[in-house]
């Protein structure tokens, strides 16, 4: 009689179609209320000998039909990922598409650019929030509350909540404040990020992007300044012999102060960058002033140090040759096809920034 239900079980173990179909004849069989675990049930009603003989030959099935189970599992298991391989089959010696359709756009680009140098020069990266508050923007900066200086900014305040007032950072020199409130000196960072002015015309937009740079050390000076950015702006530009000229300025968290220029040439609507006589401006600089330091909590009799702000649009267009600074933000396709970068083409000093 067992050797009928074994014959039985063994066809409907071949004959399951899939997976779902042989638990369903392992469950039958095997199962809380299978057959096999039937007859089991009905050993206690057996004298002990009969019990020995049928026990072990139930045993016996038992094992057989279990091994019989396994065995179609993974024949099943193997023709399935057989049939998966098939339909998800992928030629992989095609060739690469010949272009890849998505760009770096050339702010992104032109960070990255920025940052490689800096590197080089032992700067590391500090980020800061673009919703600041009055403090980290304004106050540690040495612009005194009512000071006509916050003026100059144009800042988009948020709707007042209480008693602090936040609003979008009008430059990045908070990061300055930020860095020098969370670490301690000697300081060597530059911070890229997002800022905003409330302006729009040819040459603004109220979001642009600026890259500041902060040292600090016990005996760093106005000619460290200037050998850093001569340094930075001649990589940059990819000009050796690129002139900087340094012109007295004024801004609230350094003294003395400076605005940039490099030297260029006007010609015909064109504008080329090198040694020709005419100066054309590019960034803000200056000696951190007492001030800021003594507010961010470092002793200004120990310690000194400079730092500088410049506008990333506006390098990238000089660089780029990019016309318009509004059309940075308009998403236009065309446009990001003609002026991008192609991904993981990443700038890199040993490989020269500008192929
Ligand atoms: N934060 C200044 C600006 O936005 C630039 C600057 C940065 C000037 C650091 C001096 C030092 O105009």
């Amino acid at each position: 009689m067992l050797d009928a239900l074994k014959d039985e079980l063994l066809s409907l173990v071949n004959a399951a179609a899939d997976l779902p179909a042989l638990d369903e004849v392992r469950v039958n069989a095997l199962g809380k209320k299978g057959r096999i675990t039937g007859f089991m049930k009905e050993l206690g009603g057996l004298s002990p000998d009969e019990r020995k003989e049928r026990g072990q030959a139930l045993n016996a099935l038992k094992d057989e039909i279990a091994a019989a189970l396994d065995a179609r599992k993974a024949e099943l298991a193997a023709a399935h990922m057989k049939a998966r391989l098939e339909a998800e089959r992928l030629d992989v010696t095609l060739p690469v598409r010949p272009e890849t359709e998505g760009r770096i756009h050339p702010i992104t680009q032109t960070m990255d650019e920025m940052v490689a140098i800096f590197a080089e020069m032992g700067f590391s990266v500090a980020e800061g929030p673009d919703i600041e508050d009055d403090f980290h923007n304004f106050t540690a900066l040495n612009f005194p509350p009512g000071h006509p200086a916050r003026d100059m900014h144009d800042t988009f305040y948020l709707p007042d909540a209480g008693d602090k007032r936040m609003l979008l950072r009008t430059h990045t020199s908070p990061v300055q404040v930020r860095t020098m409130l969370n670490s301690k000196p000697p300081i060597r960072i530059i911070a890229p990020g997002r800022t905003y002015r409330s302006d729009y015309d040819m040459t603004h937009t109220p979001m642009f992007h600026q890259i500041e740079g902060l040292v600090i050390d016990e005996a760093t000076n106005m000619g460290h300044l200037k050998g850093c950015l001569v340094e930075f702006c001649r990589a940059f530009f990819d000009v050796d012999d690129l002139p900087l000229r340094f012109r007295p300025s004024f801004f609230p968290f350094t003294e003395p102060s400076a605005e940039v220029d490099i030297g260029c040439l006007r010609k015909g609507g064109e504008l080329k960058l090198g040694n020709y006589g005419d100066w054309l401006e590019i960034l803000g600089c200056g000696m951190v002033h007492p001030n800021v330091l003594e507010a961010c909590g470092i002793d200004s009799t120990k310690y000194q140090g400079f730092a500088f702000g410049m506008g990333v649009e506006r390098v990238a267009m000089l660089k780029y040759g990019i016309p318009d600074l509004r059309t940075f933000f308009e998403a236009d396709l065309r446009w990001l096809k003609h002026y991008g970068f192609v991904p993981l083409d990443i700038p890199n000093i040993a490989h020269g920034l500008t192929r």
